[in-house]
């Protein structure tokens, strides 16, 4: 095992543990959800800020894919600027916080609280101020996370809001099997990829040369992209920009007229989409590409980043983490403290 470069890079390594520890202390051996939710959800409202929203970016559309609920998310610093919050009895509002003490997101629960709505947390942190004054609670148990950038956490995090999907599925008598097979299974297949970080950090250094990083990514991956721009602009200290593949076409791709790298992540459902627009942007501008992707036939990258499986939330997981892989290896390279990013501490307090 190469010597650990800094403690993010521990902690992205402790994510097949973490998985492992939240499905043995939420899923029993006979699949019951262990987790206590509202007994009807009509709707959903997510407050939460930076990777902790891109959390909930990443989960609201399972909501709806999954269990046709739906699921809105707003960062907490605009959350607390509406003007009119429309709080009915079956409307779960859902605040997800590693540290459990960020400024926004406490604001907006005392706003919720004051209009009597139903609050749920999903936090690191036990009786945290969060913790405390939310009528659900759920622990993201990731152990402390000590590097200023959160990848074990917001690993933890989406992970419990599947659990929530999953126990919604359960009050309905749905079938678990195939989800929780596919879960059972992420331990091994973040360990592969985990296994496969001598390719990743060879994509690294590639990206490191460049001072213009756009990633791209489609639908559920859209948020993963804007996480992994979030990973490496606050260890690197580089502008980096996420898109939707199809919206990136509409002007902003004129940026890469200056020397760019591209990362593109790409599954069996964006595949054409994906290929398509990477064709032309190879056509219009020639930009280095690097692609992750969970399908071999999309290696269609100067660099191809292959997190091998045909089911989403592995391949969600699978990106997320490679992503965060990437963004340690920038900073690693260019001489930056991962763990603490100048001008950056971890809990956001006023
Ligand atoms: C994530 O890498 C950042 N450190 C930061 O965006 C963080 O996610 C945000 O400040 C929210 O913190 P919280 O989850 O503790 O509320």
């Amino acid at each position: 095992m190469q010597k650990l470069k800094s403690i993010m890079q521990k902690e992205i390594f402790e994510q097949p543990s973490v998985v492992q520890k939240l499905l043995s202390l939420y899923v029993t051996e006979d699949d019951k959800i262990k987790i206590a939710l509202p007994e009807k959800i009509e709707n959903i409202v997510i407050s939460a800020s930076g990777s902790s929203y891109n959390c909930a970016a990443i989960a609201a559309p399972l909501f709806k894919e999954m269990v046709g609920i739906p699921c809105e998310y707003e960062y907490s610093s605009e959350f607390i600027l509406q003007k009119k919050h429309f709080v009915t009895p079956k409307t779960l509002y859902i605040f997800i916080s590693q540290s459990g003490e960020t400024s926004d997101t406490l604001h907006a629960l005392d706003i919720i609280k004051e209009l009597g709505g139903m609050t749920m947390c999903i936090t690191n942190a036990k009786n945290s101020t969060l913790w405390n004054n939310c009528d659900y609670k759920v622990l993201s148990d990731a152990g402390v996370e000590k590097s200023i950038a959160s990848t074990k956490a917001l690993c933890a995090q989406l992970l419990c809001m599947i659990f929530i999907i999953l126990k919604i599925k359960q009050s309905r008598n749905e079938d678990l099997f195939i989800d929780l097979r596919a879960l059972r299974r992420l331990p091994l297949y973040l360990e592969r990829i985990i296994g496969n970080v001598d390719k990743i950090n060879n994509a690294a250094k590639f990206v490191s040369k460049y001072k213009n990083i756009i990633i791209l990514g489609n639908k559920n991956y859209y948020p993963v992209a804007k996480e992994g721009a979030l990973k490496i602009k606050e260890t690197s200290y580089i502008n980096v920009m996420a898109y939707p593949f199809g919206e990136f076409m509409h002007g902003h791709v004129a940026v890469l007229n200056q020397k760019a790298i591209v990362i593109a992540i790409i599954d069996d459902e964006n595949e054409i989409s994906a290929r398509r627009n990477i064709q032309k942007i190879k056509n219009d501008y020639s930009p280095q590409i690097v692609c992750i992707t969970s399908v071999q036939s999309a290696d269609c990258g100067d660099l191809n980043i292959y997190i091998k499986t045909s089911k989403k939330i592995k391949a969600i997981f699978g990106s997320l983490i490679t992503l965060q892989l990437i963004a340690c290896e920038i900073a690693s390279l260019l001489k930056r403290n991962p763990d603490e990013p100048k001008g950056l501490k971890k809990v956001v307090k006023d």
